[in-house]
């Protein structure tokens, strides 16, 4: 670990060692990368404490202000790009190629909600009496806290800061205890640019529950925004109708992939290949089913069983390692589970199919074929390197297929038919769909789910709104 980057909390602009630590564990190797603060709910109402002492000095700065001060913060994670890449595959086990393109992801989410601030507008509303004028006016909604994923730690993290930071709102971010090295290193390097005490706060803790109760009860947060599982986000919900919080919630996905017969063979595969193995397959948008039509289903499969047993499975900084090893325990437990259940009832592994030779939390990469409704992967979120295939006649039964599923999050669709494509673009549960695409996520563009993957959006211009309130001026005897 870079011996620059702190271990404390940051809450208030001060660095805070907390009274314990708790060990931060390399997943590839299960060395301890660092130790970092351990703090309780009181120290979370400190944070929440300070991020309400800094608000209205915050919100009050112009958004021309706020931004120079964004676009600094994001240079200054740039020129750290090479250190941060190495710490985030210490602490989360990427590839250091993936850890360098998120780091690099991640200041794209700062750089753009920095300029996208700026276009905030309000309206002049033509008044319906001749002696009123009326107006709306954007306002920085209040505290904000973040609840952030150990799969993208700089990134998810910038996504919602970004957001939060550029509407003028001040931010609680409680990381992920997996990886907490990163966002502290996010801290440092935002004190360096100048944003002000208590505008950017980070508690880490080993106690998620405690901390995120803390953040939900409190009166003074305003904004809640989750990137997590499904079960954690509905218990973030009720305990946010107390208060009746903003929610902003990236949920679970289970994403559906459908290959028509007239896909390009390669350009399918390759897609298949990025949206599946990326972070080895733990993000909310991988595809988790993937629906070849009958016409392609051999040559298709046989592909990409060649391609996934030629990934190099190993340590993330090692030159060419393209998957990792997976986050922890549990996780990989849960992979070579469903992976049991779907062979046991008849679904076949054509590479893969178990833990890795290399041990440890590594699972081999791996297509299973004969995977039906029936089985438990079809449901699941299988958040592992394991790509899931049902064969399929028709355009219906593919959707019909595709949207049986609780969640909607990410969907793909390969097919060379302009027809096809809108009509299966338009019918997919899916917040958003890639069409000849792998990789679809940009800071640009709205990312969220439909159904139970979520609320809001993140990235666009309607991540912005998130953090806004709009206030109705009405003026009258003109
Ligand atoms: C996620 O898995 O939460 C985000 C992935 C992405 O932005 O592509």
């Amino acid at each position: 670990m870079s011996p620059s980057y702190p271990t404390s909390a940051f809450i208030g602009g001060r660095w805070i060692p907390g009274e314990i630590t708790f060990p931060v564990i390399n997943p590839a190797t299960g060395d301890i990368v660092g130790r970092v603060a351990d703090l309780t709910p009181d120290d979370v109402r400190d944070a929440i404490d300070s991020a309400a002492a800094a608000l209205p000095a915050w919100s009050a700065r112009t958004a021309y202000d706020r931004a120079a001060i964004l676009h600094r913060w994001g240079a200054l994670i740039l020129a750290d790009q090479e250190p941060l890449a190495r710490l985030m595959t210490a602490e989360q086990g990427k590839p250091l190629a993936e850890a360098r393109g998120e780091v690099a992801f991640g200041v794209s989410f700062l750089d753009w909600f920095a300029e996208e601030a700026k276009r905030a507008y309000g309206d002049v509303i033509p008044p319906t009496m001749a002696s009123k004028r009326y107006l709306t006016l954007r306002q920085a909604a209040g505290v904000a806290a973040a609840i952030t994923p150990w799969n993208f730690p700089i990134a998810m993290l910038a996504r919602k800061a970004g957001a939060a930071l550029a509407a003028g709102c001040t931010l609680v971010v409680k990381p992920a205890e997996e990886t907490p090295l990163c966002a502290l290193a996010l801290a440092k390097l935002a004190e360096a640019a100048g944003v002000p005490p208590g505008v950017f706060n980070v508690v880490t803790t080993s106690d998620p529950q405690g901390a995120g109760l803390a953040l939900c009860e409190s009166p003074t947060v305003r904004v809640l925004s989750f990137t997590g599982s499904t079960e954690v986000g509905k218990l973030l919900y009720r305990q946010c109708a107390g208060t009746v919080k903003r929610l902003a919630l990236e949920l679970g996905g289970n994403a559906p992939v459908l290959v028509f017969d007239d896909a390009d063979l390669d350009q399918a595969v390759e897609g298949v290949i990025a949206a599946k193995f990326r972070n080895a397959g733990q993000t909310c948008v991988c595809a988790n089913r993937i629906f070849v039509q009958a016409g392609i289903h051999e040559s298709f499969t046989r592909r990409l069983a060649e391609r996934t047993a030629a990934l190099a499975v190993g340590v993330g900084d090692k030159d060419g390692v393209a998957v990792g090893p997976l986050i922890n325990a549990e996780a990989i437990a849960k992979v070579e589970r469903l992976v049991s259940d779907a062979v046991a009832s008849g679904a076949r592994a054509l590479t893969g199919g178990s833990r890795h030779a290399r041990g440890g939390l590594f699972y081999a990469p791996t297509v299973l074929t004969g995977v039906t409704q029936a089985m438990e992967i079809f449901q699941a979120e299988i958040f592992g390197p394991v790509a899931a295939l049902i064969q399929f006649e028709t355009e219906a039964e593919a959707i019909r297929m595709a949207n049986a599923v609780a969640v909607g999050l990410a969907g793909y669709v390969f097919t060379r038919d302009i027809g096809r494509m809108f009509r299966v673009v338009e019918a997919l549960d899916c917040g958003i769909v890639a069409v000849n695409d792998g990789l679809p996520s940009v800071a640009a563009a709205p990312f969220g789910g439909m159904k139970e993957s979520g609320l809001g959006r993140e990235g666009g211009h309607q991540g912005l709104e998130e953090y806004l309130d709009t206030k109705y001026v009405c003026i009258g005897a003109a």
